[in-house]
């Protein structure tokens, strides 16, 4: 397995090109199946968990074929004239959480649907019931039965009120992709606002889809009987932008973030401002700078979109960890969500947690030990970490890296930090 090696105590300089977002990268492949034409995705990135959702897409009939074309990132073309399976087994689902979004799509077009359910993950319970209640509430009948959700709506699904207790991404987004084929109108309650909802919801208005309200916790659909292909650009990854912000507040030094922009990450500017970081925006992106001196302690709480995402958790504990002061940051989407902690405390971190609180007392410096990824976030909240620490730190298990985070190592060196991958 490979790992990375990281020499800390580098400034960081340079630009660095944010790619496209794998959340939403992943339900808009799964909006393929919702259309017998073509949907082109361009600035796809190339990440294990996307070429995974490829996969899956192909066992359902789908014609998938990945290109890297000038300028244009990475190209998905993807076409679901016909569909030879609706059936998302168990062995597809555990690897990856998000095959849960195809069930909305297969249902909406093909009346029926078996999907696994996604089970436990590292990062706490996620189960799917709301998910599931949606569909129900547009008519379909749900069957639990040996770990799987069979859902069927032989006459189709009806457009309905559903109102979420509380907001969930993959729920909005599974119903959102049902009800555009849905007859007559549902609404969205309570519906999650993270950008990757807009930008799918952009690609099926694309796609001849009838929606309003994107961007806010109150959407309508008006179902339509058939959507058509089209091409639509992936917005820019906001964690991915928000990490590497990160790693020049860690590292210090100037990095400008090309390709992205400001208002994915505007949760994050006021709290990387109180760790001593400027954010300014510029024609191609953002600079994010931070001189030498140490980052002030800041508290900061995970909230859904626009407040501070769960996926930056991780990689804000790292800058707190040699912070002036101390910082309280507290999880509220998942349960479980702190076991990069460990590994940082193996680091020199000063870290205690209770419940969804980890109280964090900075410390002058990290130093480079060997530490294990155990998430996606987790892990490169350790990379980060090893930019600071003094020595050098060997962060193993990177394929939980590679499912997030597009060529890492490369992006982090041509801006002078000392990193490398480690082959097995
Ligand atoms: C998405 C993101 C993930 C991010 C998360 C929260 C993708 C592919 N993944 O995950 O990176 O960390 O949003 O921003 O976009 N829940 C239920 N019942 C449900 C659905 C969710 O109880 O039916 C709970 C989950 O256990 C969790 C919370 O709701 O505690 C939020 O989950 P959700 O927003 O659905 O996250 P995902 O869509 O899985």
């Amino acid at each position: 397995m490979d790992r990375i090696r990281i020499s800390g105590g580098r400034r960081l300089k340079g630009e660095i090109a944010i790619s496209g977002a794998k959340n939403a990268a992943l339900p808009l492949m799964a909006a393929a199946l919702l259309t017998d034409e073509t949907l082109t995705l361009v600035n796809a990135p190339n990440l294990s968990d996307v070429a995974f959702m490829g996969d899956l897409l192909r066992g359902l009939g789908v014609g998938a074929t990945y290109s890297r074309a000038n300028g244009d990132g990475g190209r998905w073309d993807l076409r679901a004239a016909d569909l030879k399976s609706t059936t998302a087994d168990y062995d597809v689902v555990r690897k990856m959480r998000a095959s849960f979004l195809v069930l909305g799509p297969l249902l909406a077009r093909a009346g029926h649907a078996k999907v696994s359910l996604p089970g436990g993950c590292a990062i706490g319970a996620r189960p799917v019931d709301l998910h599931l209640k949606a569909f129900e509430a547009m008519g379909a009948s749900i069957e639990l039965s040996d770990g799987y959700a069979i859902a069927s709506a032989n006459r189709g699904l009806k457009g309905a009120r559903i109102e979420f207790p509380f907001v969930s991404v993959g729920a909005t987004e599974n119903t959102l992709m049902a009800a555009s084929l849905a007859s007559g109108q549902t609404v969205i309650e309570n519906a999650a606002r993270e950008p990757e909802i807009g930008d799918l919801g952009r690609c099926l208005i694309a796609m001849g889809a009838r929606i309003a309200g994107l961007g806010t916790s109150y959407i309508t659909v008006d179902g339509v009987d058939r959507l058509h292909g089209a091409r639509h650009a992936v917005l820019p990854d906001r964690i991915e932008t928000g990490t590497f912000a990160i790693a020049a507040a860690i590292a210090g030094g100037e990095i400008e973030l090309t390709g992205t922009h400001c208002d994915l990450i505007e949760s994050v500017i006021p709290l990387l401002a109180r760790a001593d970081t400027t954010v300014k925006p510029t024609n191609r992106g953002m600079t994010v700078y931070r001189n030498g001196s140490r980052p002030i302690a800041a508290d900061v709480e995970t909230a859904p979109f626009p407040g501070f995402p769960t996926d930056l958790q991780a990689q804000f504990m790292a800058l707190m960890t040699t912070a002036d002061g101390t910082s309280r940051i507290r999880e509220t989407i998942f349960e479980n969500r702190f076991m990069h902690v460990p590994e940082l405390l193996r680091m020199g971190a000063d870290i205690h947690v209770q419940g969804d609180t980890a109280t964090v007392n900075g410390v002058e410096r990290l130093k480079g030990a060997p530490v294990m990824a155990t998430d996606l976030r987790a892990s490169v909240s350790l990379v980060l970490a090893g930019l600071a620490a003094e020595g050098e730190t060997i962060v193993s298990r990177v394929y939980h890296l590679d499912r997030g985070f597009e060529r890492l190592e490369e992006k982090l060196s041509a801006v002078g930090a000392d990193i490398e991958r480690l082959k097995a």
